[in-house]
């Protein structure tokens, strides 16, 4: 990219440096090693490992009804809601299952393996943990953020232990998730809860809901969650009525949107968590609507799951196909989309190359 375009691409995640802005997000596509060894091979940035449930050391789990075992998902069509026949239709994932179905010694063999090829490879690999969420007059379970954080860590070895905690849809569609001032609490305590824990320097990365209330909710959120060293924004909506997540226009409308209100707030306002996108980031121009925002890496998962006929590409592993269409799609992929930003003067060349990063931190400048 950089010779050839003169375009250097490097993002961050948790403070790492990235050669580039595009990971997998946790979930169904990295579950096991041979995904992992993919990604790799098709130089995938960075992949989050599925979201593990808490225990402690006697093996309890208080949010246990998410490790529940399934396997069958559809990929399909979504159009955007309140779009007349012939508008905006988008990809989503349906999918009944939750988190990690199985044991935490499995889970810490996956994080050995992606910590082994982290080292080999330079794809960064991260674990996502769903914690003990307690009601508002309950403690939290102590036990649960020092053993699971303590395997972590041992299993990862090398400080700083970099993690991801998981608020997910179903859980913004569980009754749990009714009040307020509970998931206020949780975002204000958790990411200290887990510091704490850990007998290692931790980084943590708070990936955020969809709640069930207003755009004013979500960056009241995001406020809670000022002890997180960065922000995943946002996982997938919840359909009350079909029971399931997903995602699709509607997702990143809805995330763009509070995005958009989150940069343009007055300056006083606290906004320095590094910021991360996810939600139907299906080519680079969408990858960059999320960088103008502040985001200065990304996480997908529909995406690399489409059917391969909806990949120009027609060799390589999916990840493969997915890494080329969302770079060099002509009109719509991120070299594109780069190039473009620089006609309308929106970054300048700097020591002859455009950066990506430079759109995410021109997201804060007054304008
Ligand atoms: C089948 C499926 C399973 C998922 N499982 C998890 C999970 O365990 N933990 C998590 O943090 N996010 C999970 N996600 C959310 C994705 O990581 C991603 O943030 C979200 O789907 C939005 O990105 P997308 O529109 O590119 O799919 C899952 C998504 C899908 C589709």
């Amino acid at each position: 990219m950089r010779e050839t375009y003169a375009i250097d691409l490097a993002a961050r995640y948790l403070g790492v440096d990235l050669p580039h802005p595009i990971g997998k997000g946790s979930g169904q596509l990295s579950l096991n090693g041979a995904q992992l060894e993919d990604d790799a091979a098709a130089g995938l940035a960075c992949v989050v490992l599925k979201t593990v449930i808490a225990e402690d050391e006697t093996g309890a789990q208080a949010m246990a009804a998410w490790a529940i075992h399934e396997t069958r998902m559809k990929v399909e069509r979504r159009a955007a809601t309140g779009e007349r026949p012939g508008g905006r239709t988008g990809w989503t994932v349906t999918w009944k299952g939750r988190g990690w179905d199985r044991s935490l010694a499995e889970y810490l063999a996956l994080v050995r393996t992606g910590r082994d090829l982290a080292r080999a490879t330079g794809m960064l690999v991260v674990p996502s943990v769903k914690y003990h969420l307690p009601r508002l007059a309950e403690p939290f379970r102590d036990g649960e953020y020092r053993h699971t954080t303590r395997r972590l860590a041992a299993a990862w070895g090398e400080p700083p232990l970099l993690l991801e905690k998981d608020f997910s849809p179903t859980l913004a569609g569980d009754a749990l998730s009714e009040d307020r001032a509970q998931i206020v609490r949780w975002l204000r305590e958790v990411p200290e809860r887990i510091r704490e824990a850990a007998p290692l320097p931790v980084r943590v990365a708070v990936k955020l809901m969809n709640a069930r209330f207003d755009d004013a909710f979500q960056l009241a959120m995001m406020d809670a969650a000022s002890g997180a060293d960065a922000l995943v924004c946002f996982n997938r909506l919840f359909d009350e009525t079909e029971g399931v997540a997903y995602g699709g226009w509607d997702l990143s409308d809805r995330n763009l949107r509070v995005l958009d209100r989150y940069r343009l707030r007055p300056p006083a306002t606290a906004r320095d968590r590094p910021l991360v996108g996810t939600g139907n980031v299906c080519s680079g121009r969408a990858l960059l609507a999320y960088a103008q925002r502040g985001c200065e890496s990304v996480q997908l998962h529909t995406f690399f799951q489409l059917p391969l006929s909806q990949f120009p590409a027609t060799h390589g592993s999916r990840t493969q196909r997915a890494l080329h269409a969302l770079v060099f799609d002509p009109r719509d992929g991120l070299v594109a989309g780069m190039l473009e930003l620089e006609a309308q003067g929106k970054i300048e060349r700097r020591g002859g190359e455009l950066h990506f990063l430079d759109v995410a931190s021109d997201a804060h400048r007054p304008h």
